[in-house]
């Protein structure tokens, strides 16, 4: 592979400081290369879900789902499911999905809209905003016993930007200051204003923590997706935020630097010209002046249909993915036209199983010119619109989660990652600055472990 370093790096290093797109500080996380054991070992998931899941804010779902009060829908944890509902007051409520009579589940669907919840199993029954409205046959119980009046148990839950994140224990911080990320850094997205337009939960053989390292890095695109060389730089912008937050500015719409051509426009470069509404036969640049073409093109079409968003988001922003994580769990690749949600969710006994479960969504824009970018790899015939919410597409382990090329790259490399850490003869992890974000979010984990947070 020639590597070709006198290429220009496409990222705003002249970034005002203390705007969204500026290089961030570097911090010192050491050099500690941490047990491998953390991958496979039943002891250390069962700290996790005692130290770690119960005391973080979770990304549990987005506001888009909940459109009317009464609508609800169900986040699933390991052995925990909690309900959202929207309230009379447009507010959202959570609530452990669990009744207090007997334990049953109070809602057995995914998801749904109701006037009150009745529990199937006796028939007691809730209002939306978890007090109990109903005891069936009530005067068969001592009132001593349900003097409390028996309710949903409420969680706590917040929102930034259309996403609704909740704590188990009650007892972070607010998320305003839990997020690492600045004012703006979500809600110029307006994600709030998307729908999720594909849902897929696929079952992948490793521990969930194998599975964030490999989505957090673009070290490995020559070598596991060699085909995004002609359209995406590898070489990433990596920035760390407070509390295990970071992102990656990965520059699309450029042919990496490792390739030596950088004059001729490769076809994938010419399919996103298309998208942004280039004609790409007449356009005489070099593959090097594609991802400003196509900034300046999306610049008017969001001027053309009304997007007053776009004016918060850089020309940078216009093409590039800010793959953004969120500690613990999540990343999103947030992009104009929609994000891709990845939410890594741990298994509720096996420490070498994790579900990938990826939320794809569009900002609609009813024009035929203003189509679903190429990168969602949404399979041809899905509404977009936002009239129906999809289904979740739940994938069992070892069948291919038809996610696209990249991604099922991905499910195989992991899987081989996790068969590797268990290797006497492996050490644990060697990160260089490229990984500099695997580093934060493990050191993360550690002061949640150790339980120095
Ligand atoms: S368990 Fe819900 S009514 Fe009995
Ligand atoms: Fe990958």
């Amino acid at each position: 592979m020639s590597v070709n370093y006198k290429v220009e790096w496409p990222m705003n290093l002249h970034a005002p400081a203390g705007s969204l797109e500026a290089k961030q500080a570097a911090v010192d996380n050491g050099l500690d290369v941490p047990d491998p054991s953390r991958y496979s070992s039943a002891d250390y998931m069962k700290t996790e879900w005692e130290q770690l899941w119960p005391r973080v804010w979770l990304l549990a779902g987005v506001t888009p789902d909940l459109p009317e009060s009464g609508d609800y829908h169900v986040f699933e944890i390991g052995h925990e499911e909690i309900l959202l509902v929207r309230q009379d007051d447009a507010s959202i409520k959570a609530f452990y999905n669990v009744c207090p009579h007997r334990g049953n589940r109070i809602s057995l669907n995914d998801r749904g809209s109701v006037g009150k919840f009745t529990c199937a199993f006796h028939g007691w029954q809730f209002a939306c905003d978890g007090t109990l409205l109903k005891i069936t046959d009530e005067d068969t119980f001592d009132p001593r016993l349900i003097a409390h009046r028996p309710s949903l148990s409420e969680v706590r839950c917040d929102i930034i930007g259309g996403l609704i994140f909740v704590n188990m224990d009650g007892k972070a911080p607010p998320l305003r200051e839990w997020i690492g990320l600045p004012p703006g850094y979500i809600e110029n997205y307006e994600i709030d204003k998307m729908n999720v337009v594909r849902h897929v939960r696929s079952e992948w053989r490793a521990n969930w923590k194998t599975g964030i390292d490999a989505f957090y890095e673009t070290y490995h695109l020559p070598f596991i997706h060699p085909q995004t060389q002609g359209v995406m730089e590898d070489f990433s912008q990596y920035d760390l935020y407070p509390n295990g937050f970071s992102r990656m500015i990965v520059p699309i719409g450029v042919k990496s630097h490792r390739v030596g051509d950088q004059i001729s426009v490769d076809p994938y470069q010419q399919f996103m010209m298309q998208e942004a509404g280039i004609d790409p036969t007449k356009f005489s640049g070099t593959a090097r002046e594609v991802r400003v073409a196509i900034q300046q093109a999306k610049r008017s079409r969001g001027k053309r249909f009304g997007l007053e968003y776009y004016d918060k988001l850089t020309d940078a922003q216009l093409t590039d993915s800010w793959a953004t994580g969120y500690f613990p769990n999540v990343q999103i690749g947030m992009h104009p036209e929609g994000v891709f949600i990845m939410r890594f969710l741990p298994h509720a006994t096996d420490p070498e199983r994790f579900y990938y479960d990826n939320m794809t969504m569009f900002r609609y824009v009813e024009d035929p010119g203003y189509t679903v970018p190429g990168w969602m790899g949404l399979p041809a015939g899905m509404d977009v619109t936002g009239a129906t919410r999809p289904e979740i597409e739940r994938v069992p382990v070892d069948v291919r989660p038809n996610l696209g090329e990249v991604l099922d790259q991905d499910v195989e490399l992991v899987a081989a990652v996790q068969r590797g850490s268990k290797s006497r003869g492996f050490r644990g992890p060697l990160w260089s600055d490229q990984e500099q974000r695997v580093r934060h979010f493990h050191r993360e984990l550690d002061r949640y472990i150790n339980r120095e947070k």
